[in-house]
């Protein structure tokens, strides 16, 4: 078999997923079947008759099968809060080997505590190119290997905090599998296509589409040759102590942004190909431990609950803004978000910015000019290299931060362009989707971001790229007039 062409993205040239006029909730490379609902309660057998009915744990299962509860909150949390699942299996996970400590990914962190001499405070501004995958020629790199900690805040052995990280893979895992100790993992797809096992069944990822997959769940991650022939990249935000939550909709009443129906959940699928002995890498505390067992960990002929890996296709989107005058703020493109202690404080927002149109009137249309108690993190999925002039390096792949109160805001031609600009409703964000991190946490930087990917641009954000905006009050003669009439000029 020849190098294989990636095929065109569905996406890339949509304004919205109701563009492709599509009668499946998935696109056409994803041949598996799903679930849709946020939140809701989910069930799935493989075979009929493989899940118990009116009870959780029979004397004797379905076909011989064990069962099994994974509790993803505590025993008595609300009914509201409370995650928890069964599933029904040939062997329970149990049935392994005993832990050992191996190799630790050396780019991967975990601990954010100052003073830590591992991790570095920000001032104000960073950007990173788009990160390299790494080349097939080099070895293999996998999933467990290919993941590089940007930066974060906390710790996850007291469940406060959270860590950015990308990856770049070269490799799927043959007879290996993966389980995080730590926290959950929101995986966004950017380069590649992703055929992702879980126990709960399988989610194909492509380029803006997300998952999320829980603490403690043991899945795998194997490239679709097709559509990756450099490999695949992306980035995984990782929280510690909380769970991803659809946002409160308030005043817009019962829909929109990302509506609970399109997000999707697997369905029981049992490994029942695979041969030989498998190896479950646990991250635990950021360091890895290995076990290994004579069978497949992805036997579960059927489930039932609610913590449960999921995934959402970011062009089903439904995005809102005002239809009169002034911009509105950001949190108005909040996909998911992920509370904190603080109640009034989110842990991390994941924002959007995709195809929408801009009609307000009267109004300064580009961000205004902010500097914001939150931290921000925004990287390209797909779409040009340059956009908006904060950074002159933000391709697809790349990314650029801004620390808690970092004045900041549009500096290129668009900023003073806008203000006189001939205000018609107009397309923005065409062919191009992005995201953003919105934390009330100022984070702390790995090494590896800051010096050994090699792939920092900046520490800041060059003086100079402020200097195309002018003082046009010291030039307003009207201004100077009323400041020279009271003595001030
Ligand atoms: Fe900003």
């Amino acid at each position: 078999m020849g190098e294989a062409t990636p095929q065109p993205l569905f996406n890339t040239k949509k304004f919205h997923w109701t563009d492709a006029k599509s009668k499946s909730v998935t696109r056409p490379e994803d041949p598996y079947k799903y679930l849709a609902g946020f939140g809701n309660e989910h069930q799935s057998e493989f075979i009929p008759g493989a899940l118990p009915i009116g009870q959780n744990s029979p004397q004797l299962c379905p076909y011989e099968l064990y069962a099994e509860q994974i509790t993803g909150t505590s025993f008595a949390a609300t009914r509201a809060t409370s995650m928890r699942n069964f599933l029904y299996r040939r062997r329970p996970a149990c049935v392994h080997g005993k832990f050992t400590k191996i190799d630790d990914n050396p780019s991967v962190e975990a601990s954010f505590l100052n003073p830590s001499l591992e991790v570095h405070n920000v001032p104000s501004q960073l950007s990173w190119s788009a990160f390299k995958i790494p080349d097939k020629a080099g070895g293999a790199v996998d999933f467990t290997m290919g993941i590089h900690t940007l930066g974060g805040s906390g710790q996850p052995n007291i469940r406060e905090g959270l860590a950015y990280h990308i990856f770049a893979i070269n490799s799927g895992m043959p007879n290996k599998a993966f389980v995080n100790i730590d926290g959950d993992f929101l995986v966004v797809a950017q380069e590649g296509h992703l055929d992702i096992t879980t126990e709960f069944g399988h989610i194909y990822l492509q380029p803006s589409e997300i998952c999320v997959i829980q603490q403690g769940v043991r899945f795998k991650v194997d490239l679709v040759e097709q559509h990756s022939p450099k490999g695949a990249r992306g980035y995984i935000i990782e929280t510690w102590g909380t769970k991803w939550e659809l946002p409160e909709l308030g005043p817009l009443g019962g829909y929109g942004l990302a509506n609970a129906r399109d997000f999707l959940f697997p369905t029981a699928d049992i490994d029942t190909c695979s041969t030989g002995g498998w190896s479950i890498i646990s991250k635990q505390g950021g360091k890895y431990y290995s076990t290994s067992q004579n069978h497949t960990p992805f036997d579960v002929v059927a489930w039932h609950g609610n913590y449960i890996p999921y995934k959402y296709d970011l062009t089903k989107f439904v995005y809102h803004n005002t239809v009169s005058v002034d911009h509105t703020d950001p949190c108005i493109n909040t996909v998911l978000t992920a509370k904190s202690r603080d109640i009034h404080a989110p842990l991390c927002d994941f924002l959007i910015f995709g195809p929408r149109w801009d009609v307000a009137e009267q109004t300064f249309r580009p961000p205004y000019f902010h500097r914001n108690c939150a931290s921000e993190f925004l990287a390209r999925i797909y779409g040009p290299d340059k956009v908006g002039g904060r950074s002159e390096v933000f391709a697809p792949g790349g990314a650029s931060y801004e620390a808690s109160f970092t004045p900041h805001g549009n500096a290129d031609e668009r900023t003073v362009g806008a203000m006189y600009a001939d205000m018609k409703a107009m397309r923005v964000g065409e062919n191009q989707l992005t995201f953003m991190l919105e934390s009330c946490r100022s984070l702390l930087f790995t090494a590896w971001a800051l010096k050994d990917s090699g792939h920092l641009v900046a520490e800041d954000i060059p003086e100079s790229i402020w200097d195309t905006l002018p003082d046009r009050f010291g030039k307003n003669e009207e201004a100077m007039a009323l400041l020279k009439a009271m003595g001030r000029a």
